[in-house]
This record gives structure tokens, C-alpha cells and sequence, in this order.
């Protein structure tokens, strides 16, 4: 059976990778996106070049109160598209970074960190987790800063942490139905994230990269198929585990 994986903020960074890599082995995807219907119908297009299916759907993963809507659409959706009731991993990666020291750091920066990555991911998952197939797959995304600690990440960093102890739950929870449930916590990686701070900062990009055993900063490439390889059945024993991906760093 073809499989189908839902990918929170699909329309770029890495969840676009993720999504174009799935694709690539094989699978079917449903994206999210927030704004940018563009981005998000290329993506759907580059997979469907692919001979897979791809939907996008709309989502805010901080607005909680909307996640009823996004269960019914993706009901739908799945009905109308696979002839389907369930799909069969969730991959939460979507969220923004924010930089203040930890003196410094507003109760609203605080809140939007935690709104999105931690209140989002935990209701979600709640919301969805019926929809997932028995035997299923969900992957958290993290950081390689929950190891490390660098300055002006303390509400980020401590927002994946919890996404991290979420993930041994929801792996706990959830295995009566066999579902699996890990951790994946790339490094510094070029994409949008924090402004494109890491592409576009070459003393940044160079600090990350001098820490990095493999000598670089990371690409999307270097992620979006690793975390299509968790989902291959070879992967179905292992659980509630984190994965850093970040070429070694700061080992
Ligand atoms: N890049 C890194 O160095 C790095 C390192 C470790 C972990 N991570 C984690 O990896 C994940 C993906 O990051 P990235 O590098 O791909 O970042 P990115 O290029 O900035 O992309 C972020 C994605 O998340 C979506 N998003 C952000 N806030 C959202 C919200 N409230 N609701 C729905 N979608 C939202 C964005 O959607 P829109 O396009 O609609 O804005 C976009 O698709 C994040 O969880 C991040 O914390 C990144």
C-alpha cells in the first residue's frame, strides 16, 4: 500500500525537502502552509512531476482553536483523494526561531515559541492522532541545541526540550497501536530559519560550521532524506528516540 505522510510546514525550508525526499521514495504527501499558496502549490506540482500525489492545506499551527476545521479538511481530503480514512505519518517540523538573551527574552517571544512548537505540536498530534494508521509514524522535529547550549536560544532551546519529552509520550501512549514516535534534531542548516541567518551570515555560518566534526553548516539535503528514511518499515522497532543530524556538531 502507497503510504500517505502529513508534513507541517511543508512549503519550504525542510519540510519541503522532507516532502520532495518522501516523494521520491515513493510516498504520498499532504503539506501545510500558512500563506504563501505559491510555495506551497510548486511543491505540489515538483511531487506530482513525480507521479505521487500531493495536496496542501492551510494551517496555523499556533491557532489551536482551528485544528477541529483542519481535522475535518483532512478527513476530507483523504476520502476524496486516496479513498482513504487514516494516513500514516505525521512529521511536525513547522516553526520560526527567535534569538534574545535569556535576561532579555519577552513573555510574548516566549509564548510564540512555545505556542508553536510545543502547545501546536501536542494539540495537534491529539487532534490528528485518530486519523493516524495503526502502525504508524510520528517525528518531532528539535534541535541539536537541546544538547548544546547557545547564547540567545534559552526559549527555543527549552521549547524543543519539552518537544523532546513530549516525543517519549506520545512513543509510550501511543504503541498499543503500534504507532512509533521519535525525535529528529538537525544542527545549523541553511534555509530560511532565523532570517536565513546561517545562509546568509557568513561569521555565523563559519562559527556553526568551525564546531561541525563534517567541517560545513547543513543543507536541506542533508535532512529531508534521512527523515524520509525513518519512515522505511525497516525503522518500525525503533522508538522514542532523539536522532541529531548536524555532521557532528560540537561532539
Ligand atoms: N534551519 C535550522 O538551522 C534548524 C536547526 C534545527 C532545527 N530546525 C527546526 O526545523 C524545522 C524547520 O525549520 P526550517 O529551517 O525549515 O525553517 P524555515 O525555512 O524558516 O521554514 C519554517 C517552516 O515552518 C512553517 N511555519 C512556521 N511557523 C508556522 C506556524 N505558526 N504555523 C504553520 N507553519 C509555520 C513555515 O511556513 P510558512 O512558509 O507559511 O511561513 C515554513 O514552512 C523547525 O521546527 C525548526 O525549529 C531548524
Amino acid at each position: 500500500m502507497k503510504t500517505i505522510t502529513l508534513i507541517t510546514g511543508g512549503s519550504r525550508g525542510l519540510g519541503r525537502n522532507t516532502a520532495l525526499s518522501v516523494a521520491r521514495r515513493g510516498g504520498d504527501v499532504i503539506i501545510t502552509y500558512r500563506a504563501d499558496t505559491n510555495a506551497a502549490a510548486q511543491v505540489v506540482a515538483e511531487i506530482e512531476a513525480m507521479g505521487r500525489k500531493a495536496v496542501a492545506l492551510p494551517l496555523d499551527v499556533s491557532d489551536v482553536a482551528d485544528f477541529a476545521r483542519f481535522h475535518d479538511e483532512v478527513a476530507r481530503t483523504l476520502q476524496t483523494v486516496w479513498g482513504r480514512d487514516s494516513f500514516d505519518h505525521l512529521i511536525n517540523n513547522a516553526g520560526h526561531g527567535d534569538m534574545a538573551p535569556f535576561v532579555e527574552t519577552s513573555v510574548a517571544a516566549f509564548d510564540a515559541l512555545f505556542g508553536v512548537h510545543v502547545r501546536g505540536v501536542f494539540f495537534l498530534t491529539q487532534t490528528l492522532a485518530g486519523m493516524l494508521a495503526n502502525g504508524g509514524r510520528i517525528i518531532n522535529f528539535s534541535s541539536g541545541l537541546t544538547r548544546i547550549a547557545g547564547e540567545g536560544f534559552s526559549a527555543y532551546a527549552a521549547a524543543k526540550g519539552a518537544i523532546e519529552v513530549l516525543t517519549q509520550y506520545m512513543a509510550k501512549e501511543l504503541a498499543p497501536r503500534r504507532i512509533t514516535a521519535n525525535v529528529v534534531a538537525p544542527g545549523a542548516i541553511e534555509t530560511d530559519f532565523l532570517g536565513g541567518a546561517v545562509r546568509d551570515t557568513p561569521e555565523y555560518n563559519d562559527a556553526f560550521a568551525s564546531m561541525t566534526a563534517l567541517g560545513r553548516v547543513g543543507v536541506p539535503d542533508d535532512i529531508g532524506p534521512a527523515v524520509a528514511n525513518l519512515l522505511d518499515p525497516a525503522h518500525r522497532w525503533m522508538t522514542a528516540q532523539r536522532i541529531e543530524i548536524s555532521g557532528g556538531q560540537s561532539i
